[in-house]
C-alpha cells in the first residue's frame, strides 16, 4: 500500500516503487524501474524501463527519463527534463567502496555532491554528469558527454570532457549569431526564429 495518493498514475506490475515515492498526477513508470523512498516526481512524467531513482532525488514536471538512467541520491531535476537512455547523474565525486581501514562504508562515510538539470535541458544519449554541477535551462548535451563543469542556460556541450561548442534554442536547434549587444549575444534560431540572448560571460566561454 502507498502513504500517499498517486492520481492517474500507471505503474507497470514489474517496477519497484516505494509506498514514500511521490508520483506526481499523470505520470508513467514503466518495466522494471525503481523508484526509491521520498523520490519525488511531478506531473506527467515518463519514467521508461529500467530507469534507478535514487531516495530523496527531485524530479519536477513532464519530463522523460529514458531507458537505464541512473539518477543518484543529490540530483534534482526542473521541469520538461530530457534524460535520454543510459545516462548517469553521479553523486560521490571520489568513490571507494571501504575506508583507509578497509571496513565497510556506511552512510555517514560518504560525502553527496548535489547536482541540479533546470528547466528545460537534454542530457544525451549515454551522458555521465559527474556530481556537483548544474546544467542550465534549455541546454543539451550531446550523446556520450562527460559533463565535469556547470553549463550554461542553451549552453550545446559534448564529449570527454565535455566542451562548450554552441547554443540551443527551447526547440532544441542550434542558434546561430546576429549580433554583439553590450551585455551578450543576440542568438537567432534558423528554425523557429526565436532570438535569445545569450549573456556574455557564457557566450565567452564558447571553445
Ligand atoms: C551534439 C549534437 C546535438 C550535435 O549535433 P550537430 O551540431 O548537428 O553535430 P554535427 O553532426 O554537425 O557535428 C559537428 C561536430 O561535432 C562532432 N560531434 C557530434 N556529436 C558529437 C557528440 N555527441 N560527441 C562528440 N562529438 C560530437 C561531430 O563529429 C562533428 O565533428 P567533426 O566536424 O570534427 O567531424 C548531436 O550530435 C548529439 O549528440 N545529439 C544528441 C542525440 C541523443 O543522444 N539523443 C537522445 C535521444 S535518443
Ligand atoms: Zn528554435
Amino acid at each position: 500500500m502507498t502513504d500517499v495518493p498517486r492520481p492517474n498514475v500507471r505503474i507497470h506490475p514489474t517496477a519497484d516503487v516505494s509506498p514514500k515515492a511521490i508520483l506526481g498526477e499523470g505520470t508513467s513508470v514503466w518495466n522494471q524501474a525503481q523508484i526509491r523512498e521520498n523520490a519525488k516526481l511531478g506531473k506527467t512524467c515518463v519514467v521508461s524501463k529500467n530507469v534507478y531513482i535514487d531516495f530523496d532525488v527531485v524530479i519536477g514536471d513532464n519530463c522523460k527519463i529514458q531507458n537505464n538512467c541512473s539518477i543518484y541520491h543529490g540530483a534534482t531535476l526542473g521541469n520538461g527534463v530530457f534524460v535520454g537512455p543510459h545516462c548517469i547523474i553521479t553523486n560521490d565525486r571520489f568513490p571507494r567502496a571501504v575506508n583507509a581501514d578497509g571496513s565497510a562504508k556506511g552512510n555517514a562515510d560518504w560525502t553527496v555532491s548535489k547536482t541540479r538539470v533546470d528547466d528545460g535541458a537534454a542530457l544525451g544519449a549515454g551522458t555521465i554528469l559527474v556530481c556537483g554541477i548544474t546544467v542550465g535551462a534549455w541546454a543539451m548535451t550531446g550523446s556520450g558527454s562527460v559533463v565535469t563543469h556547470d553549463v550554461p542556460p542553451h549552453g550545446l556541450v559534448m564529449g570527454n570532457p565535455a566542451r562548450l561548442h554552441s547554443f540551443v534554442c527551447k526547440c532544441g536547434n542550434k542558434l546561430q549569431l546576429v549580433s554583439q549587444v553590450t551585455d551578450g549575444a543576440a542568438m537567432s534560431c534558423p528554425t523557429c526564429k526565436n532570438q535569445t540572448i545569450i549573456p556574455k560571460n557564457d557566450f565567452e566561454k564558447l571553445v
